[in-house]
C-alpha cells in the first residue's frame, strides 16, 4: 500500500465561511496502480491531489504515505518527497516558454545531476521515452499541445519519481491526443511500476482506466 487516506479532511476558511472541499475520504491505492479520480468541476479533484502531493496538509484525518502520515512530517522531509518521490503534471503544462523542450526537463534536474553533460545526456533520454528526442531544441510556443505535455511528463519523471500525479492532463487536448497522453501515463504504471493518480472530469479518461474513484462535494462515491 502506498497511499492510505482515514477520514481525510481538508476544509478551507474559518467560521461560517468554511468550505469543505474534500470530506471524510477513505482511500486506498497500492504501489503501481493507475487510478483515476472523477468528479464535476469543485468536487474536491485538485484538492485531493494536493493532499496525495504534500502540497498542502489535511485539516483531519490520515493522509499515510508508506505508512507515514504526511501532516506529521516535517516541512523538509515534505519538500524531499515532493522532490524525489512524487513527479507532478498539469492541466496547463507549466513549461517555462523561454527554455527549449530539453532545457525545461534539464531544469528539473537540476539538483540532482552533478555535470551539465549528464544533465543533458539523462534529458534527452527522459524525451526519446516520451517520443520527442527530435524536438528537443524546440521551444513551447513551437510546439503543439500534446507535445507540450510530453514535454511535461518527461519533465514530472526527470528524477524517477515512485508516484507521478495528473491534475486533468487531458483538459486543454482534443480527444485524440488526450487518449494519447492517457496511453502514455498508463504505461508508466504498466512498464515503469510507477503508481499514476489522474484527476479528471472527463469521462472518456475514466473509461480508459482499470480502477476509477468518484467524488462529490468533497466526497469519494466508490472507493
Ligand atoms: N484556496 C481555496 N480557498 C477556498 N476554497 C477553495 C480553495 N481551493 C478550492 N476551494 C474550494 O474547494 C472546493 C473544491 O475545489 P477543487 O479545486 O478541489 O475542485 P476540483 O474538483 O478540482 O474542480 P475543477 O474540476 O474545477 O478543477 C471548491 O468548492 C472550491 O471553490
Ligand atoms: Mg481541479
Amino acid at each position: 500500500m502506498i497511499y492510505e487516506l482515514r477520514g481525510a479532511t481538508k476544509n478551507y476558511g474559518n467560521g461560517g465561511g468554511v468550505v469543505r472541499a474534500v470530506h471524510d475520504v477513505n482511500l486506498s491505492i497500492d504501489e503501481g496502480e493507475l487510478v483515476v479520480v472523477a468528479g464535476p468541476s469543485g468536487s474536491g479533484k485538485t484538492t485531493l491531489l494536493q493532499l496525495l502531493g504534500a502540497l498542502d496538509r489535511a485539516s483531519s484525518g490520515e493522509v499515510l504515505f508508506e505508512g507515514r502520515d504526511l501532516a506529521k512530517t516535517s516541512d523538509s522531509d515534505l519538500t524531499e518527497l515532493r522532490l524525489g518521490t512524487i513527479g507532478f503534471v498539469f492541466q496547463q503544462f507549466n513549461l517555462i516558454p523561454t527554455l527549449t523542450a530539453v532545457q525545461n526537463v534539464e531544469v528539473a534536474l537540476a539538483p540532482s545531476r552533478p555535470s551539465a553533460a549528464a544533465r543533458h545526456e539523462r534529458a534527452t533520454s527522459l524525451l526519446e521515452s516520451v517520443g520527442l528526442a527530435h524536438r528537443r531544441d524546440h521551444l513551447p510556443s513551437q510546439l503543439s499541445g500534446g507535445e507540450q505535455q510530453r514535454i511535461a511528463i518527461a519533465r514530472a519523471l526527470a528524477n524517477a519519481p515512485r508516484v507521478v500525479l495528473a491534475d486533468e492532463p487531458t483538459g486543454n487536448l482534443d480527444t485524440e491526443t488526450g487518449d494519447e497522453i492517457v496511453e502514455l501515463l498508463a504505461s508508466l504504471a504498466s512498464e515503469g511500476k510507477q503508481t499514476v493518480i489522474i484527476v479528471t472530469h472527463d469521462v472518456g479518461v475514466a473509461k480508459r482506466a482499470p480502477r476509477v474513484v468518484r467524488m462529490r462535494d468533497g466526497q469519494l462515491l466508490q472507493a
